[in-house]
């Protein structure tokens, strides 16, 4: 961490740092900041979504917190320590999922479990461990099948059932129901609040879907427009859990947040894009507004 900050009044339940970070790509054209001073403090066992327009940094944050790329001021702490690395105390689950597809769906998860627990868990106990974390993901009927043989949706289920195996600090997802149908979708929304219920992990998640977004988080962070997108506004989402879908519908807090993020992306970020064009910006990114909600 090249800029610390240990003036600064954390609380005590806070994981994860992420502070006043930002990041600079290198690209042919001289170099890129796709952050600037992104600063979020996350708790043990909060629900965190990122919501912003396409391109504007959410993975980015994400693979900063997992170590996979440098920040060029500020740092990532997570449980007092910075991250400089990937780790398994980081796990991550992508939008397309990432199984290896000559492995079953059991050796996949194994394949985590044996890395992190090789050298503390019997075979017997790792086997054991393996079964439960799929069973959490509904997925033990077909734990003996390879990738080509079950659907997306359950795809994604394994690759759930991989980044829990790995017990991590945190759960970070990058639109990990986003290549779904919406059926699809919501019961995977549903298996990952029992889930949440029920192991109390602490979640970041990206997302282009409003009501996901609201459906699943104690906080909503909205990001500003790149370059050098930062946070633009936190929403707490005061939602007692458990959430039923079908009852939030017509209720009046969750029309509340819904409407305050749609605002802040159709209106307080469009106008910078409109600020943009009119400084003779590509116009291009006003099309990809349609996949934010
Ligand atoms: N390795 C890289 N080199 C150069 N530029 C990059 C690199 N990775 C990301 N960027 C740029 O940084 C910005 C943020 O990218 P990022 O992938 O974080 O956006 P995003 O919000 O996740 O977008 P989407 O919603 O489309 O997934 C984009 O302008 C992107 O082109
Ligand atoms: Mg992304």
């Amino acid at each position: 961490m090249n800029n610390p900050t240990p003036d600064r009044d954390v609380a005590r339940d806070v994981i994860l740092d992420i502070s006043h970070i930002d990041v600079v790509f290198p690209t042919p054209k001289g170099s890129f900041q796709a952050l600037a001073d992104v600063d979020l403090q996350i708790r043990q066992g909060e629900f965190i979504s990122i919501i912003g327009h396409s391109g504007c940094g959410k993975s980015t944050v994400l693979n900063a917190v997992a170590g996979l790329t440098e920040t060029a001021r500020g740092g990532v702490i997570l449980n007092g320590r910075e991250v400089d690395r990937p780790g398994p105390e980081r796990a991550m689950v992508f939008q397309n999922h990432s199984l290896l597809p000559w492995l079953t769906a059991f050796e996949n998860v194994a394949l985590a479990v044996r890395q992190v627990f090789g050298k503390t868990k019997s075979k017997a106990k790792q086997k054991e461990w393996i079964e439960h974390n799929l069973r959490l993901v509904h997925m033990d009927h077909a734990m003996h099948k390879r990738p080509d043989e079950i659907s997306g949706g359950m795809k994604q289920r394994v690759g759930i059932a991989r980044a829990l195996a790995m017990q991590p600090d945190i759960l970070l997802l990058d639109e990990p129901f986003g290549a779904l149908d919406a059926l699809t979708r919501s019961s995977l929304q549903d298996s990952l609040m029992e889930i949440k219920a029920e192991l109390d992990n602490t979640v970041i998640m990206v997302t282009h879907d409003v009501d996901e977004a609201v459906l699943l988080s104690d906080r909503i962070v909205m990001m500003t427009n790149g370059p050098a997108a930062t946070v633009g506004e936190i929403l707490d989402v005061p939602l007692p859990h458990p959430r039923e879908r079908m009852a939030l519908v017509e209720d009046p807090t969750y029309v509340h947040c819904r409407s305050e993020v749609l605002r802040f992306l159709y209106e307080k970020q469009r106008k910078v894009e409109a600020i943009g064009r009119h400084n003779g910006k590509s116009a291009a990114r006003a099309g990809d507004d349609a996949k934010v909600a």
